[in-house]
């Protein structure tokens, strides 16, 4: 079932737990995360990056892929599918495309044209019934050329961005996309405290959620992240599986160079991490 992100975040929010956001690349990607959200009845939030949806043709391909297969995998739990990192033309082009939720990222912007634009966005995505999430502070590292200097949140700007009516905010706490360094300071707890404090009830977001230990993900959780996006995770388990089949020499033997075969290890991968996922984050069970 398409919906926004708007209630099942609210749920989260409630409930104390967070929906995982896992970024798709291609029909196996998008599969392997429905079938695993079916089978553990969670709820599920489909991420498409402005590259990854270049990559698959367009965000028109995208949405007629995952309608048509929420649809034909007869998936009945809530399913999002949700602008990653979204200019300003990129969230247009979304809105037409038939996504149900979108991700402005105006956090390059001044704050003032990051407000104004948002506040835009905001009232086209009421009326069209999509949820919109919006981004204060920036997350470090790159993801599909999005580069940030990964600076923590004015909380005070969070309150003024999320006074718009966002239904979710993803505020710079020191998370960064991609692998994180051995240096790395950790997750500042409390930037992320004091957001929710000025925020109230707001569904926070975290960015970046490979690599981040399991007692800082349980942490803010408890802070108040409703909402927590892995993308690279699923890379890595996917090359890994991939690169174990070939390494084998399963290509070579049989059909084994049937991409239907060549690629399954690699799907089975991702679905693992993505149970894996859910189970921390809590939504198992929440659908
Ligand atoms: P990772 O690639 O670090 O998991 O981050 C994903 C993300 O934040 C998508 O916006």
């Amino acid at each position: 079932m398409l919906v926004s992100a708007k209630e099942m975040l609210q749920k989260a929010k409630a409930g104390h737990y967070a929906v995982g956001q896992f970024n798709i690349n291609n029909l196996e990607w998008t599969k392997s995360v429905l079938l695993t959200a079916q089978e553990l009845n969670s709820p599920v939030i489909l991420g498409v990056s402005e590259g990854a949806g270049k990559y698959m043709t367009g965000f028109k391909t995208v949405s007629a892929m995952v309608k048509a297969m929420i649809d034909e995998l007869n998936i009945t739990v809530p399913v999002a599918l949700h602008l990653d990192h979204g200019t300003y033309d990129g969230c247009y082009k979304c809105i037409e495309a038939g996504f149900s939720s979108i991700m402005f990222d105006g956090s390059h912007y001044p704050i003032e044209e990051n407000v104004e634009k948002t506040k835009e966005l905001v009232a086209v995505c009421k009326e069209k019934g999509m949820s919109l999430e919006a981004e204060v502070g920036s997350i470090g590292g790159e993801e599909d050329g999005v580069i940030g200097a990964g600076e923590c949140a004015d909380p005070n700007e969070c309150k003024m961005i999320a006074d718009l009516g966002v239904d979710m905010l993803a505020a710079g706490i020191g998370n960064i996309h991609g692998k994180y360094p051995a240096n790395w300071q950790g997750l500042s707890f409390e930037t992320l405290a004091a957001v929710q404090q000025l925020t109230g009830e707001m569904p926070l977001v975290l960015h970046g959620g490979t690599g981040i230990p399991d007692d800082m993900i349980k942490k803010a959780i408890d802070l108040g992240v409703s909402k927590i996006n892995v993308n690279t995770e699923c890379q890595l388990t996917f090359a890994a599986a991939t690169r174990e089949y070939i390494e084998a020499g399963k290509d070579l033997q049989g059909k084994g160079y049937d991409p239907r075969k060549l690629l399954a290890p690699g799907a089975e991968a991702i679905k693992q991490t993505v149970k894996e996922k859910m189970e921390l984050f809590g939504s198992v069970g929440k659908a």
